[in-house]
């Protein structure tokens, strides 16, 4: 039987409970939720299946160590005490990130090169090889030290899963894909439902309704760190990403549609969406400005990430522009309207309050997600 394994999945504020009930749905076991991420067991086939479906979450780690720490002796015997070669094959490049929270050990530099000499010392130690050339493939070691409690973690997905690969180049404040995912999760909409994005911008929103509607696996086009780990070399993750790609079905993606102001915007968006692996009439778009939109389908969910007006010559021209989102409304009024902004007088400039509000973090910004029935 596979091995399992202790695992982090690591995802913004406000998402945890999103991630665990995909964790879920996707056959993790010991699914447990804190600040910031969700703790859970898998075996290597299933964290390469995670890896390949999540929607919210940044990055998938195994948690090899997971103990008070308060000074550099005890991270070094903690990352020594870690069998390496299991992970370690003679020439991955060993690269060690460090976050550090509230902890007596503060400085991520020095945590960083204490980590790396032990994986060093250790893999010297147990398997008398001397010399490391680090020209291979990516071992990625990730710490943490918080309250300090350190956990020394492998980093099975590499670059953030929010990297699909369709997203090539970024317009005026994109949303990360992560994000966009889980405001199409969180609005309610099913696929099959008209929704439309008013201000859809480089269209993150629209190219994550497509990927649900299509059950095209999110991770499907990338590769992850964990393909080249020693311990699952004998896996075969080639037969469970041809699986995963059969299941996908663009001919699901119906009846998702965008608009805005900015013809450069609206050309990056239908960049997006072909890469996304969708052609260019799966998803319409339009130049429109959301004061003349006017869609003729009964019902259906809109979606919409409208500028903020972070800057404060830009606010003015942000809360006309939410108050004219409730016009929007007012014109559809069976349809459902969520908008995502880090404005404090977003419901004041609307003027309504929504039937349902969700704290969430649009990179450090603090956001709040609004639901209008
Ligand atoms: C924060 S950006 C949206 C980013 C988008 N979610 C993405 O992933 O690229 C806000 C967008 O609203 C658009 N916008 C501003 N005023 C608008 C208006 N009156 N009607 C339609 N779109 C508008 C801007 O052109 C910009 O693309």
């Amino acid at each position: 039987m596979d091995s399992l394994f202790p695992c982090y999945a690591g995802c913004a504020f406000g998402t945890e409970g999103l991630v665990a009930r995909e964790l879920k749905d996707l056959g993790a076991a010991d699914v447990s939720a804190e600040n910031g991420g969700v703790r859970f067991t898998a075996s290597g086939n299933q964290l390469f299946t995670c890896n390949l479906w999540m929607h919210f979450c940044d990055r998938l780690f195994i948690v090899l160590r997971d103990e008070p720490c308060r000074s550099f002796e005890q991270m070094f015997n903690l990352v020594f005490a870690v069998s390496w070669n299991e992970y370690f094959s003679g020439d991955e490049s060993i690269d060690v990130t460090c976050k550090c929270t509230r902890s007596a050990l503060m400085s991520p530099r020095d945590c960083q090169s204490i980590t790396k000499k032990a994986i060093i010392e250790k893999i010297r130690h147990s398997t008398l090889q001397q010399t490391f050339p680090e020209s291979g493939a990516s071992l990625p070691v990730h710490v943490t030290v918080r309250n300090d409690q350190a956990m020394i973690m492998l980093n099975t997905s590499g670059t953030a899963l929010s990297r699909r690969g369709y997203r090539t180049w970024n317009g005026e404040a994109p949303l990360r894909e992560t994000l966009a995912a889980a405001l199409v999760q969180l609005s309610g909409w099913r696929p099959g439902q008209p929704l439309h994005d008013p201000c859809c911008g480089t269209g993150t929103i629209l190219a994550e309704a497509a990927l649900m509607a299509a059950q095209k696996a999110p991770g499907i086009d990338r590769t992850f760190a964990m393909e080249s780990f020693a311990c699952f070399r004998s896996q075969d993750f080639a037969l469970i990403r041809s699986r995963t790609a059969s299941l996908m079905d663009p001919s699901r993606v119906k009846l998702i549609s965008g608009s805005d102001i900015d013809p450069d915007a609206l050309e990056l968006a239908r960049r997006h969406i072909r890469q996304a692996g969708f052609s260019p009439d799966a998803v319409r778009l339009d130049r429109i400005p959301l004061q003349d939109l006017n869609l003729d389908s009964e019902d259906g969910v809109f979606i919409c990430n409208p500028p903020y007006g972070v800057r404060l010559s830009d606010q003015k021209q942000c809360r006309d522009l939410y108050r004219d989102l409730r016009l929007l409304k007012e014109r559809h009024p069976t349809w459902r309207l969520c908008a995502i902004s880090s404005d404090p007088a977003f419901e004041r400039s609307f003027g309504g309050k929504a039937a349902k509000k969700r704290r969430l973090y649009n990179g450090r910004l603090e956001c709040v997600y609004y639901i209008y029935y």
